[in-house]
C-alpha cells in the first residue's frame, strides 16, 4: 500500500489532539497505540517537549524499594544504528516515586505503567506492595535486572522462577500487571508462556540485548560496567521476530512491542507482528518528541488501515 509522506511536522506537541484510533491494552484503554518506553522519559525532561496526556501511556523509569545510585560511569556507548547502556537502574525509590512523580503525571492526565525494578524477589514484592493502592494505572514488572535471588542472574531467563515470581505479585494487585521480558534466552516463547502461567495480564517485548564496545586505543571496555543493553533501530528486526515468536505462542494475550522504534511505519510493523501497542525507547534520547510524531504518524497510517485499527479498538491484535 502505498502510504506516501508523513505529515509529521504539522503537530503541535502541546495542542490537545482527538486522536481516532486508541487500543485496549488488558482491558484498559490507550488513546492511541504509542507509549514511551522505560528508562528514555523523564517528566521533568520530557515535559518540555510535549504535553504527556498525547501518548498512549508513559511507562516510568524502574522504580526500586529503595533509591538505588546506578551503575558507575561511564554508563553509556554509541554503537551502529544504536546504543549500549548500564544506567543500573538509577533512580530515587518508590517512596518519592509516589510523591512526587507519579501525583504530576495523574496531575497532568497521562496514563500511567509504573516500571517495576527488583535485585530480588523481596525487592519487587516491596515496590508493588506500595503501588497496589497507587494510582498507577498499570505496573510493568521488569525482570531483565540482575537478581541475587537467582545467583545474579535476571529473573527473565528462567522459566520456573519467572512464573514463581509472577504469581507472587499477582496475588498482591488487582492492577493489570505486564511482564517485561528479556530477549537474552533461547527461546522467547518459553518465558512468555512462564509469565503468562503465573497470571501477567499482558506482555511487553524486547529490553535490551546485552552487548559492549572497547576502546581500540586502550584495548578496554568503554562502558565502566563492561557490558550493557544495546537499543535503538539496530534491535528492531530482532525485536519484530520475538513479538511474531510470541504472538503465534499466545494469540490472546495482549503485546506490547518494544525495541527501535523511530517512525510510525514502524510502529505499523510491530501491529502487523502481532503487537496491541509499542513503546518508543532510544529514538526519544536522539529526538526527545519522537513518541508523539510516532503517534501521529501511525494515526495517519491506522486511517488507511481500518481492519486493524477496528481490532486494536476491541482489544484483539492482528490476525496473519
Ligand atoms: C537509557 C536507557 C534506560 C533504560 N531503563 C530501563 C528501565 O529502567 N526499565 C526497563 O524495563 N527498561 C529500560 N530500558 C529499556 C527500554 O525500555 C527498551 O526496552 C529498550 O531500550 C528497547 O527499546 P528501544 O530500542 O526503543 O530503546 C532502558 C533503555 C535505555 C536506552
Amino acid at each position: 500500500m502505498g502510504d506516501g509522506p508523513m505529515n509529521a511536522q504539522t503537530f503541535d506537541p502541546f495542542e490537545p489532539y482527538d486522536y481516532r484510533h486508541g487500543s485496549v491494552v488488558a482491558g484498559l484503554r490507550w488513546k492511541n497505540p504509542v507509549g514511551t518506553a522505560s528508562g528514555t522519559f523523564k517528566l521533568d525532561a520530557c515535559g518540555e517537549y510535549y504535553d504527556v496526556s498525547q501518548l498512549g501511556a508513559i511507562s516510568t523509569k524502574g522504580v526500586s524499594p529503595v533509591p538505588w545510585e546506578g551503575n558507575p560511569t561511564p554508563r553509556t556507548a554509541e554503537s551502529p544504528s544504536g546504543m549500549v547502556n548500564a544506567v543500573g537502574l538509577q533512580n530515587p525509590g518508590v517512596d518519592h516515586y509516589l510523591l512526587d512523580e507519579l501525583p504530576k503525571l495523574k496531575a497532568l492526565d497521562a496514563l500511567v505503567v509504573t516500571n517495576v525494578a527488583g535485585h530480588s524477589d523481596e525487592d519487587y514484592a516491596q515496590v508493588v506492595a506500595k503501588l497496589a493502592q497507587s494510582e498507577a494505572d498499570m505496573l510493568e514488572i521488569n525482570v531483565s535486572c540482575p537478581n541475587v535471588t537467582h545467583g545474579g542472574m535476571s529473573v527473565g531467563t528462567d522459566p520456573i522462577a519467572l512464573e514463581r515470581l509472577v504469581r507472587r505479585l499477582r496475588g498482591m494487585t488487582d492492577k493489570p500487571m505486564i511482564v517485561k521480558l528479556t530477549p537474552n534466552v533461547t527461546d522467547i516463547a518459553e518465558t512468555a508462556r512462564a509469565a503468562a502461567d503465573g497470571g501477567a495480564d499482558a506482555l511487553s517485548l524486547i529490553n535490551t540485548l546485552v552487548g559492549m564496545r572497547l576502546d581500540t586505543r586502550t584495548g578496554r571496555p568503554i562502558i565502566a560496567n563492561v557490558t550493557g543493553g544495546v537499543s535503538g533501530p539496530a534491535i528492531l528486526p530482532i525485536a519484530l521476530a520475538c513479538v511474531w515468536k510470541v504472538r503465534r505462542a499466545l494469540p490472546d494475550m495482549p503485546i506490547i512491542g518494544i525495541g527501535g522504534i523511530s517512525s510510525g511505519r514502524d510502529a505499523l510493523e510491530f501491529l502487523y507482528a502481532g503487537a496491541n501497542a509499542v513503546e518508543v525507547g532510544a529514538a526519544a534520547l536522539v529526538d526527545p518528541q519522537a513518541p508523539v510524531r510516532v503517534a501521529h504518524e501511525l494515526e495517519e497510517l491506522l486511517d488507511r488501515r481500518p481492519r486493524l485499527a477496528d481490532a486494536l479498538e476491541k482489544g484483539q491484535a492482528w490476525q496473519q
